[in-house]
Order: structure tokens, then C-alpha cells, then sequence
């Protein structure tokens, strides 16, 4: 419904700017036959920088991306950077020099894209900020993404209901520990991290503080928990490190702030090499974000307990209207205009709703809603 009802939005403004234009019978031949790109609008490119291909979640975001500006009429140049500074700054460069007309990034490193930045301002080329705040520059016109505190909060909640301490109506539960817990956090480059990991500590603090939770490794710093560009490797060789160290007294872990599915899936390897999940030893309470096909399966089968779930469709949605502001020459709707402040200056942004899905909720929020099929979930593969 709301991809709908954004795309049309696109539409109308996208005819407007034909008509300026003074394009002649957008999509029509001269045999009257309809053609599927009219020729105005191709002469738009936007460019798409995603960060990698690993990740699922960027494959989607890019698709949605890409689908929703061509649905309206643009050319779209989409790159991927295989999670790598130097590449992505390159391609950046390229559609600058290409002349596209508006970027959409996710950047890998949030910090390294200044120069890119000042030489599009210089061409006259507009620039959303996708999911992921580029700081320390002046040229970022726009920032789509969710309400990341947000997000941060709801995995430490879903830690607390995993746990027993909370309940699902957010009334203290009846567990009282106390709970062994070992903190994970995103990659310290993308301004996200910082976010999750500061709505999710000043959740579960209050639970440290009274003894209910114990960070037994001591590891409570968020450039102790960081996992560098998210590698779910990174994560597995972390998680093993920390059973070694700290659980080699026959203790056991209870629970894991996890900030991302992948690494959740490589806490997950290291701890059931550790024998968890097997007879005898519970798989501790783990937490997640971006609904990631080979997780929902995951917290089918009891061995995730939770994960955020962002519509990446609504993001792509958000970019294409924005898009079509900025080629327009207005300023696109902005919902949060104090929230994202990039170093330089304080970057408006559309903020949207994100979810927790336990095994409670799959099917309503993930499987009714289309976002996958009830085969997707049951096989952990999406098709
Ligand atoms: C963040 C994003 C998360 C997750 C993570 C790893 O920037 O907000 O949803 O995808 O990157 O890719």
C-alpha cells in the first residue's frame, strides 16, 4: 500500500518535470505504440552506491531501489563495493563524471566520502544519505533511514523479554538472574553503530547496574564489542575468543546483544561448536536485526530468539520520493529534522518504523506482509 501510494507520488512529480521539460508524448512511438522507457526520462540517471553484495539485506535494498526509480522513468546506475573504501569512492567519482543527477549512498565508511561530496555539490548533483548518516560534509542533502536509537532500544528490550526480565508488555517479568551476558556491536565507520549500540545499553544498564545482568568478559566499551564491516567471521572468531576467556569455568552464557543478523549467525556457529544447542546446554537468548532470510529460520527453529525487522521496501520508497524532490528542486519531506547531526550540520531526515519479530510474529510481520513467502521462510532461502 504505502510502496504504492509513494511510487505514484513519484509518478506525478516526474510528469511535471517532463512537461517543464517540454518532452513531447512521453512513452510513445511514433507509431503510436506505447514503449516501456520513454525517452525523456531516461535522460535522468541517479546513481545507487550499495555497500556489499554479502549481505542480503543490501541485495534487497538495491533491488528496491533500483526497481522503484526505474518503475518511474530513470536510468539507474547501481554499484556495489564489496564492502571496500577505495572502490566505492571510485564509483562515486565515475557517476559524478558520468553526470548523474542525484547519488543515493550507503556508505561504508561514513567518514571517507567528503571529497566525493564536494565535487558532486560542485556539479550540481544532489545527495541522499541511504540507511547509513555520511558525516563530516556539508553536501548531504537528504538522510532516509530508521529511527536507529529506536532500534537499539527494541534489541535490548527483546534481550530483556528473551530473558525473562521483561515481559512482552514491557511490565518487569519474574526472572531474576542473575544472567550472564556478552555485548556485540556494528562496525565503528557506519554512524549506525553508535546508535543501535547507545539504544540498547542505556536499555539494558539499569539491568547491569542491579546485578540482574552480568557482562561476564568485563567487556562493556563499545570498541570492545565492535565487529569491523559486520563480518559474521569477525563476530564467530570474537564470540570463541570470549567462551574461551571468560567461560572456562563451567559457566554458561544466558543471553547476546547481537546488533545485525549476520553476526548473530557467527555467535551462533561459535557457540554451538562450543556444544550449546545440543543436549544439555540451552542456546542463550540472541538478538538480530534486518530480518535476514537464513535467520527468520533461524528463530523458526528456537535457535535465534529475536530480530529487528526493517522494511527495506519502504526505505527504497522514501529514496525514490526523495530522489524526485531533489531533481525537482524541492526540499523532500523530512520528519526528523534534529536527530542526524553529521559532524558539519544537521542532516533532515525521513525516519521510519522498525519492528521486533520473535518466532511469535513471523508470519504477521513477514510472511503476510510479502516481504517473504512462507516457502522462503520454511527452506531459510529467499527465491
Ligand atoms: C547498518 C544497517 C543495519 C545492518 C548493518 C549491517 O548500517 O542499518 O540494518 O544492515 O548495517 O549491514
Amino acid at each position: 500500500m504505502k510502496r504504492r501510494s509513494a511510487l505514484a507520488v513519484f509518478g506525478a512529480g516526474l510528469a511535471l518535470t517532463l512537461a517543464a521539460c517540454g518532452g513531447g508524448g512521453a512513452g510513445t512511438g511514433a507509431d503510436g505504440a506505447s514503449s516501456s522507457a520513454p525517452a525523456d526520462k531516461g535522460d535522468i540517471t541517479v546513481g545507487v552506491a550499495m555497500p556489499t553484495q554479502t549481505s542480503e539485506r543490501w541485495i534487497a535494498d538495491g533491488k528496491n531501489v533500483k526497481e522503484g526509480l526505474e518503475k518511474a522513468g530513470y536510468k539507474v546506475d547501481l554499484q556495489y563495493a564489496n564492502d571496500d573504501i577505495p572502490t566505492q569512492s571510485q564509483q562515486i567519482d565515475q557517476m559524478i563524471t558520468k553526470g548523474d543527477k542525484v547519488l543515493i549512498v550507503a556508505a561504508i565508511d561514513g567518514t571517507a566520502l567528503s571529497s566525493q561530496l564536494s565535487s558532486a555539490a560542485s556539479a550540481g548533483i544532489k545527495v541522499i544519505s541511504y540507511d547509513r548518516l555520511i558525516r563530516g560534509s556539508k553536501d548531504v542533502d537528504f538522510y532516509v533511514s530508521f529511527d536507529n536509537y529506536k532500534v537499539g532500544v527494541q534489541q535490548g528490550t527483546s534481550l530483556l523479554t528473551g530473558l525473562g526480565l521483561k515481559n512482552a508488555d514491557g511490565s518487569e517479568g519474574t526472572a531474576t538472574g542473575p544472567f550472564n551476558v556478552e555485548l556485540f556491536a556494528g562496525s565503528l565507520d557506519d554512524n549506525n553503530a553508535q546508535f543501535f549500540w547507545n539504544g540498547a545499553y542505556d536499555t539494558l544498564k539499569p539491568y547491569i547496574d542491579s546485578g540482574k545482568l552480568k557482562v561476564k568478559s568485563g567487556q562493556t566499551k563499545i570498541d570492545q564489542a565492535a565487529i569491523l564491516r559486520w563480518q559474521q567471521e569477525t563476530a564467530q572468531k570474537r564470540m570463541e575468543d570470549l567462551l574461551t576467556s571468560a567461560y572456562n569455568d563451567g559457566s554458561k552464557v544466558d543471553g547476546v546483544l547481537s546488533p545485525y543478523d549476520g553476526i548473530s549467525r557467527g555467535i551462533i556457529t561459535a557457540l554451538q561448536n562450543a556444544g550449546y544447542g545440543g543436549s544439555g546446554t540451552k542456546m542463550p537468548v540472541i538478538t538480530g536485526q534486518d530480518a535476514e532470510i537464513a535467520s527468520v529460520k533461524l528463530i523458526n527453529d528456537g535457535v535465534q530468539y529475536s530480530t529487528i525487522f526493517k522494511d527495506t521496501r519502504k526505505l527504497a520508497d522514501q529514496a525514490v520520493v526523495a530522489a524526485t524532490a531533489l531533481v525537482e528542486g524541492k526540499e523532500p519531506e523530512a520528519n526528523d529534522t534534529k536527530t542526524y547531526n553529521n559532524g558539519v550540520k544537521v542532516v533532515p531526515s525521513y525516519l521510519l518504523e522498525s519492528q521486533v519479530v520473535t518466532k511469535d510474529n513471523v508470519k504477521s510481520a513477514l510472511v503476510d506482509t510479502g516481504y517473504y513467502t512462507q516457502a522462503e521462510v520454511d527452506a531459510g532461502k529467499a527465491s
